[in-house]
């Protein structure tokens, strides 16, 4: 088997590490950066207190940035790096803020529309501004990853574009800023960690390292996503949780996630289910159909984390859904056979093909009527 790995992201972990974006910059020999901002720390304050801790290192904050972020938030966003003449960029919160900041220093040396390079193919210019990426939620892990997903409301698209210009420079990884998470926002990014750390793994592009260390995220979620839900201040659970999304975000970024990431797509744009809880409604049913594939190396995996068999860590993760208040069907939606149609034809998304079991039409029906 031959393969490769790159990580080039450097990571500072810890409490406090928020104050270091001064050093990082200087590392970087920047002057002027934006800070692009999650909206709650704009209200909260925090993000004007990151500033004036910044000693002039950093000169404005853009908070306009929704969940599942627009194409024209970063296309904004990119208009104002390019008015004030910003040399790098600095993003605090989850995975929408970082996204949307990565697409912005990505484009703003053009007159281009983040739309261009949209679920088109096209390849992002070469010429981008450095990124520091600051993450709130425990998570994307797109702190470490080569992804920035954005969606057109405009046509319904939501797409990962994927480039080596998203890797962030650094990635300072602060669990304290998760601390004000609810219980639910916690609830469903942690179990985006645990379906980057599984489809990582059973991706057909699986190596290694990438294995390795999604064998350690995935026992980080078990141990500890109950209780940062049950306690937001379980300062432990917090910081086990946030080196659980920075190790997922590295086992998945290169082998790419699968069938749970196409599925949790349409299921977040037509019916507005938050991106993890979206994934996590099916990683069981994909656990259980992936579990033979590959010799059954997802028996094994599942084993060295703990469980008797891959049936048992499926069962795991509806339990874990069930103790965080995670939905695990869609019966409230009271779905039509034309709505699960619709769903059936939206999650035919290129991830699908990373998954180690061929996902066809019929099993995806069986799935979404199972749910419905
Ligand atoms: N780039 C990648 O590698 C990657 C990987 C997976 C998912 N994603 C994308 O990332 C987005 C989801 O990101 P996310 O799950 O981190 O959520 P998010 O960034 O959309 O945030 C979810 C909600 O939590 C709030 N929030 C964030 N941090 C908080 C905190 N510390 N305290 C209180 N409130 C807080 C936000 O204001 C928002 O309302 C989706 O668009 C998803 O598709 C990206
Ligand atoms: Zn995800």
């Amino acid at each position: 088997m031959n393969w490769e790995y790159v990580q080039p992201v450097a990571i500072r972990f810890g409490c406090g590490v928020r104050k270091e974006i001064k050093t990082a910059a200087g590392t970087l020999h920047c002057r002027k950066g934006l800070l692009v901002s999650d909206p709650f720390f704009v209200k909260n304050g925090l993000a004007e207190r990151i500033v004036e801790e910044s000693e002039g290192m950093l000169g404005g904050i853009f908070g306009e940035i929704s969940p599942n972020p627009d194409v024209e938030e970063a296309d904004a966003c990119a208009k104002k790096i390019r008015e004030q003449g910003y040399d790098f960029v600095a993003a605090l919160g989850g995975g929408s803020a970082l996204d949307c900041a990565k697409a912005a220093a990505s484009i703003c040396f053009t007159d281009d529309s983040i739309r261009k390079y949209h679920g088109t193919g096209k390849k992002l210019p070469k010429e981008h501004l450095p990124l520091i990426a600051i993450p709130t939620t425990a998570g994307t892990g797109s702190e470490v990853t080569c992804v920035s997903v954005l969606t057109d409301h405009g046509n319904g698209k939501k797409t990962p574009i994927v480039s080596e210009n998203f890797y962030p420079a650094f990635a300072l990884i602060d669990p304290e800023l998760t601390y004000s998470m609810p219980s639910k926002v916690t609830a469903s990014t942690g179990i985006d960690v645990l379906c980057h750390a599984l489809e990582g793994f059973w991706s057909k592009g699986h190596q290694p390292v990438c294995d390795a260390l999604a064998l350690h995220s995935c026992k980080l979620v078990f141990a500890y996503l109950g209780r940062a839900c049950k306690n937001g201040s379980d300062a432990e659970a917090r910081e086990k949780m946030a080196e659980a999304s920075v190790i997922a975000g590295m086992a998945f970024t290169l082998p790419k996630t699968t069938a749970p990431h196409a599925c949790s797509f349409p299921l977040t744009n037509l019916y507005h289910i938050p991106h993890g809880e979206a994934c996590g409604l099916t990683l069981d049913y994909f656990t259980r159909i992936n579990a033979g594939a590959e010799n059954g190396r997802l028996e094994t995996f599942a084993k060295e984390a703990g469980f008797e068999s891959a049936g048992h860590l499926a069962d795991a993760i509806d339990a874990l859904k069930k103790e965080t208040g995670l939905r695990r069907d869609l019966k409230d939606l009271h779905l039509g056979k034309s709505q699960i149609e619709e769903l059936v034809r939206i999650s035919r998304h290129p991830n699908l093909y990373h998954n180690p079991v061929e996902v066809t039409d019929e099993m995806l029906h069986e799935m979404y009527r199972l749910l419905a």
